[in-house]
C-alpha cells in the first residue's frame, strides 16, 4: 500500500524517531560534503496553491541533493487553477512522477487527492495541518536537548494548522502541551477531545508559559485571513511572546516559531533574535527533514 504523509499520525512514534535520526545523519553528511544522491531519475511534483519560502527552496534543493529532480506548478499555470477535478490532477501526475508534495487550503483537498494517487503525497501545509514543520520542529529540539518525552511545550496565539500539528505531536513524542489561546480562536474542538490526555487549553498565556521547556507561536492571521488581520490583531493583542513571557519559562527554555515571523506582533524583536530562539535552525531543518522523508517514503 502507498505511505502518505497528510498527518504526524500517518507514521508511528517510532517510524518518526527513525526519521529524526535519519535527519540528524544526513545533515551530517551535508555539513562534510558527503555526496547522497539515490534517487537519480527520481521526480518529485510539488504543487503550491499558497506562497512558500522555505518550504518550496527545503524541497526543491532536497530534492537536487538526494539526485533526483522536481517540478514546482501553481495555479496560475496548470489545470488545476482552471478548475480541472482534483481526482483527475491525481491520476495523471501520480502517472509521471514518483512522489508529491501539496500546499494547498482545504485539508479534504489532500485527502482526496491521496485517495487518488498511485504515489506518495506529503502534505507541505493545508489550513488544518503542518507536519513537516513538525519534523524541522522536533529534529531542532533532538539537536539542543534530546528527547521531547515528558517536557512541558507552551502554544501561545491561533489554535491554526500549526497549533494542531503541535496537538499530533505531543501524542507521537510524548510531551505535554499546553495552548493558550483567545476564545473564539481555539483549536479544532475534535482535535483537543481526542488528545485530552496530552493537550491542555487556557486563554492565559502565562499560565501555559509557566515552568514550560519550549515556547511556540506563529501569525495571528494565516495565509487566507489576510483580511481578518486587524480583528485578530485586536483579538491577540495579549498574546505576544515577548521577554515577561520567556522569563516565565524555564531558564534553559527555547523559542520556536516556523517563520515568517512578525516581529512586534506576536513575538518581540528581541525575543526572536535572541540566543534562545532556535528558528534558524528550524527553518534549516526544514530541508534536512524534508530528506528523511522522502528517503522513507520513496523506499517502503
Ligand atoms: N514555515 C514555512 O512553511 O514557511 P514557508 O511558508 O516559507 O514555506
Ligand atoms: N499558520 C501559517 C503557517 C505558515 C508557514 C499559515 O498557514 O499561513
Amino acid at each position: 500500500m502507498t505511505r502518505h504523509f497528510l498527518t504526524l499520525n500517518d507514521l508511528t512514534p517510532a517510524e518518526l524517531e527513525t526519521l529524526l535520526q535519519r535527519a540528524i545523519e544526513l545533515k551530517r553528511m551535508r555539513i562534510e560534503g558527503e555526496i547522497y544522491a539515490p534517487f537519480r531519475g527520481k521526480v518529485l511534483g510539488m504543487m503550491f496553491e499558497k506562497s512558500s519560502t522555505r518550504t518550496r527552496v527545503s524541497f526543491e534543493a532536497g530534492m537536487s541533493h538526494l539526485g533526483g529532480d522536481a517540478i514546482f506548478l501553481s495555479p496560475r499555470d496548470t489545470q488545476f487553477g482552471r478548475g480541472e477535478p482534483i481526482e483527475d490532477t491525481a491520476r495523471v501526475l501520480s502517472s509521471m512522477v514518483d512522489i508529491i508534495m501539496i500546499r494547498t487550503y482545504a485539508h479534504e483537498t489532500i485527502e482526496t487527492f491521496a485517495t487518488h494517487s498511485k504515489v506518495p503525497v506529503i502534505n507541505a501545509l493545508t489550513d488544518m495541518y503542518h507536519p513537516c514543520q513538525l519534523l524541522a520542529d522536533m529534529q531542532t529540539w533532538h539537536e539542543q536537548r534530546g528527547s521531547i518525552r515528558g517536557k512541558k511545550v507552551a502554544w501561545i496565539g491561533d489554535g491554526n494548522n500549526m497549533c494542531h500539528s503541535y496537538i499530533n505531536a505531543a501524542r507521537q513524542f510524548g510531551f505535554e502541551l499546553h495552548i493558550a489561546a483567545p476564545g473564539g480562536y481555539e483549536p479544532d474542538a475534535g482535535l483537543l477531545a481526542s488528545n485530552k490526555d496530552c493537550v491542555t487549553l487556557t486563554t492565559d498565556p502565562q499560565a501555559a508559559s509557566d515552568g514550560a521547556d519550549l515556547i511556540v507561536t506563529d501569525v495571528w492571521a494565516s495565509m487566507g485571513q489576510e483580511e481578518e488581520s486587524q480583528k485578530r490583531a485586536l483579538a491577540f493583542a495579549d498574546y505576544q511572546v515577548n521577554s515577561e513571557l520567556m522569563s516565565l519559562a524555564n531558564s534553559d527554555a527555547l523559542f520556536m516559531h516556523c517563520l515568517p515571523a512578525h516581529r512586534g506582533e506576536e513575538v518581540s524583536a528581541a525575543v526572536l533574535d535572541d540566543r534562545q530562539s532556535v528558528v534558524w535552525d528550524q527553518a534549516e531543518n526544514r530541508l534536512h527533514a524534508q530528506k528523511a522523508l522522502i528517503e522513507f517514503l520513496l523506499t517502503q
